[in-house]
């Protein structure tokens, strides 16, 4: 089997890290791995199959022979260095933003329209953790009934915030142990401790912030439908790990609950925990605690909309997924091996 030249840029982040590791567990035919991050990194290691792997300061002249780069940087490093990749003839799968409504870049969830990935001209992005959470299991209900409108709150882990969210929560629980003064915060606006943040990303005319309008501009443009209606709330909670979302959507044609239950049953990537007379709570619904590390989007309290006059054409639920997981690092291998 061919082997490939792959690179990480970022490879020191909270996705950095997690690429790394879903290369090793879905076998992706690696032949010779390069992790880059800043200037501040370079000299030290990570392990990549049992192997310390050194690190280079990302440049772009760092791209030279690479078949395949992963992007988990921000924004400003993703346009200033990605560019270089692609002249070096690799092709780019990346998570930030930067590229992600280029109408020349396909946007990709493999579970959806991985066949967008056949016109790409260089780069590939993946697209927004809580997109990626929401539209995995809104897909397969909307193959039966079209779906038109999504209402949806997001609860998104402390972790989207990359290594330094985690950290600055870690931080916070821990001096509230120690009955010390809450830190002073600064990835986030405010203490995340025992609160909750309704603002990720700024404001736009309307009062929308960046992130909840990438939910309604992203699925537009995975699930091509243009004229999708969104209206979003994006919340900063105080778990380390995993996005949970309260999704509930309005249909064209008419959904059972039986028809939405069995569709989600056996959609890809999903996995349906919804036992209302089950024991333990973990078996009775998705919760972060329990989809922390591990590649599957959660679905429970499934039932129907009681508020949508139409009582066939709406549904309700709610799900759970790893963010830095399928919200990133392993939806970028997962497109990474439809290209090998
Ligand atoms: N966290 C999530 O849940 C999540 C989910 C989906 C998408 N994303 C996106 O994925 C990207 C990475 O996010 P993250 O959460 O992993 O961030 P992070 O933990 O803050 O990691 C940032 C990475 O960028 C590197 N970097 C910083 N300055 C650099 C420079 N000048 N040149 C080269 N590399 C540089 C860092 O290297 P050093 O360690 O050397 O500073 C580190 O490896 C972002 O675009 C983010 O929006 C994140």
């Amino acid at each position: 089997m061919k082997e490939y030249t792959v690179a990480i840029l970022g490879a020191t982040g909270a996705v950095g890290t997690q690429m790394l590791a879903c290369l090793e567990e879905q076998e992706f035919p690696v032949g010779k791995i390069k992790l880059l991050a800043s200037a501040r990194s370079a000299g030290k290691t990570l392990s990549f199959r049992g192997e310390e792997v050194v690190i280079e300061e990302a440049t772009p002249a760092a791209f030279e022979g690479c078949d395949i780069v992963l992007g988990a940087a921000d924004d400003a490093i993703a346009k200033q260095l990605l560019p270089a990749a692609v002249e070096a003839g690799a092709t780019v799968v990346d998570n930030s933003h930067a590229f992600r409504m280029d109408p020349e870049v396909p946007l990709v969830i493999p579970e959806i329209n991985a066949d967008d990935v056949s016109w790409h001209k260089g780069i590939i992005s993946n697209p927004n953790c809580a997109t990626i959470i929401a539209l995995v299991p809104t897909w397969p209900l909307h193959k039966v009934a079209g779906v038109k409108r999504m209402i949806v709150s997001t609860y998104q882990a402390a972790s989207g915030a990359g290594a330094p969210g985690m950290a600055e929560l870690e931080a916070q629980i821990a001096a509230m142990g120690r009955e010390e003064a809450i830190p002073e915060p600064k990835a986030f606006a405010a203490q995340l401790v025992s609160n909750l943040i309704p603002q990720i990303g700024g404001f736009d005319d309307e009062g929308y912030t960046s992130e909840e309008m990438k939910l309604q501009n992203e699925g537009r443009k995975i699930m091509h439908l243009p004229e999708l209606a969104v209206c979003c709330t994006c919340v900063r909670v105080p778990v380390l790990r995993s996005h949970s979302e309260s999704v509930t959507l309005e249909f064209e044609g008419d959904i059972t609950l039986e028809e939405a239950r069995e569709a989600l049953a056996g959609a890809p990537g999903v996995k349906l925990v919804d036992d209302r007379g089950a024991e333990s709570a973990h078996d009775r619904f998705p919760m972060p605690i329990d989809t922390s590390d591990q590649d599957l989007i959660w679905v429970g309290r499934l039932r129907r909309d009681i508020s949508n006059p139409e009582a066939a054409r709406g549904i309700t639920f709610w799900c759970c997924g790893d963010q830095i997981r399928k919200g990133a690092a392993t939806n970028a291998v997962q497109i990474a091996k439809l290209l090998v």
